[in-house]
């Protein structure tokens, strides 16, 4: 660590946080691994994705991104250093299951296992994210998610890595931000699988849900154990930008498509009614079939939150109109005059609190732990590599304290992990976007932690030693 670097104190909300509460840093599989063609791994949608002209700033892939594969010891004893007690990272399905069906592939699950051992072993948790966007392309060849067999065959690929790991690994996540994956992935293109198909969006949507609950199912029964489990969301806080009930139906559209469409589903077993009609205004159905949303239902334990921005809706478009060229009422994301990050993305802490006390409101019972969490910014690094992010670490500040204010008013939040623990390939932006609180150099794979580390770092010291 930079012995000089000078990080600010602790104070405010921040100082609540009891010293029990659990911290770490998150990281996934395809964004900081490399080796993509190592030890029987094939490709996943993203690999494919890369190749597509434009579909990566500056034609980006992350064949080799953080080196992680090859470096994983040295990175364990980074995030040792940091001082958290838990590390959350994903594993590649492709590498564990090459062909999305069929055997396991030892080579692939041995990784997994070394990372296990390496982390226990420096005192650290491991909690395991079991598909973070990287679905194995023959699964895509066959469908992908608008398929019902895939959220089959990511139950069986679950139950392997869950036969490889659990006795050692008590916190399991399965999906990361299905939000992303259904919408990005197949409405907007905007990630691999790069699909244009509101249809398939929604039938992607369920089958990840599905998916989910098929595999938690299976983990609970299989348990020989205590074990946790969960799925990590995305949420949009979502606020009409005046109270006209124009802009008011907007916010209600974006938070059914994006909050209730999951939480309703996975605590309620329902889908909203106002996004069915939605849906059926565009004559589109979710193929639903009996007993789906009793299995989508499967308890959980924890629910994974990771926060970014809140948004602001309107449902007319500048120029007035409130029906876009879809035929469909206009809902649109209002610029927000606040400071923003370097992914241009408004910087919201208060919004935070105000999910987090929702969420607690409307799915009680549920304890949270904020899963992600973190910003991109403009870095540079001294000569020895340095950062002084002073803009990440005010982001961390805020936010983490944003978090210990919605506890102090009653929600049960029981961690926090940084969005990330280093610079990586940040999916569409490729490497021009850095989220770490450690550099990472990519010409010679230096890492150095900044400021935001060190502060983190302290502050997870000062909280525990109160
Ligand atoms: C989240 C993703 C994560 C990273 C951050 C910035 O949506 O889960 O992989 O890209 O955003």
């Amino acid at each position: 660590m930079h012995p000089t670097a000078a990080v600010p104190g602790l104070s405010g909300p921040i100082l609540s946080l009891p010293p029990t509460f659990r911290w770490g840093v998150a990281t996934s599989a395809y964004q900081i691994e490399g080796a993509v063609a190592e030890d029987g791994r094939t490709p996943s949608i993203w690999d494919t994705f890369c190749r597509v002209p434009g579909a990566v700033a500056d034609g980006d892939h992350a064949d080799v991104a953080c080196d992680h594969y090859h470096r994983m010891p040295q990175d364990v004893a980074l995030i040792k250093d940091l001082g958290v007690d838990t590390y959350r990272f994903s594993v590649a399905w492709p590498r564990v299951q090459p062909h999305g069906r069929g055997p396991v592939n030892p080579r692939g699950m041995a990784f997994y296992d070394r990372l296990v051992d390496e982390l226990l072993a420096s005192g650290i948790d491991p909690w395991v994210t079991l598909y973070h966007w990287d679905l194995p392309q023959e699964l895509e060849d066959a469908g992908g998610w608008p398929v019902r067999d895939t959220a089959y065959r990511f139950a069986d690929y679950s139950m392997m890595v869950f036969d490889a790991l659990s006795d050692r690994v008590d916190t399991w996540f399965t999906l990361n931000e299905p939000w992303c994956s259904a919408w990005l992935g197949y409405v907007s293109g905007d990630h691999a699988p790069g699909r244009k198909d509101f249809a398939a969006g929604m039938a992607a949507k369920h089958h990840l849900l599905l998916g989910h609950g098929l595999a938690t199912r299976r983990m609970r029964a299989a348990a020989a154990r205590d074990l946790q489990f969960g799925i990590a969301l995305n949420l949009a806080a979502a606020r009409p930008v005046t109270d006209t009930d124009l802009d008011r139906a907007a916010a209600r559209r974006a938070d059914g498509f994006s909050v209730r469409i999951y939480l309703d589903a996975l605590r309620y077993g329902r889908y909203p009614d106002d996004v069915l009609a939605d849906l059926a205004d565009r004559d589109v159905t979710i193929p639903v079939h009996d007993g789906d949303l009793e299995t989508i239902s499967a308890p959980i334990d924890v629910l994974g939150v990771n926060f970014y921005f809140g948004q602001l809706f309107s449902g007319t478009d500048e120029a007035g109109n409130t029906t876009g060229p879809d035929g469909m009422p206009v809902v649109r994301d209002v610029p927000q005059d606040v400071p923003h990050t370097a992914m241009g993305w408004p910087i919201t802490p208060d919004r935070f609190t105000e999910l987090l006390l929702r969420l607690s409101q409307d799915y009680p019972d549920l304890p949270i732990v904020i899963t992600e969490n973190g910003a991109a910014f403009d870095d540079t690094a001294d000569s020895a590599g340095f950062v002084r992010d002073e803009g990440r670490t005010e982001y961390l500040v805020d936010h983490i304290g944003a978090v210990a204010l919605a506890r102090q008013q009653g929600a049960d939040i029981r961690g926090f992990f940084a969005w990330s623990l280093m610079d990586n390939f940040e999916w569409g932006y490729g490497y021009t976007q850095r989220f770490g609180i450690v550099r990472v150099d990519y010409d010679t794979q230096a890492r150095t932690p900044k400021m935001s580390a060190l502060w983190f770092r302290d502050t997870i010291r000062r909280i525990r030693e109160r």
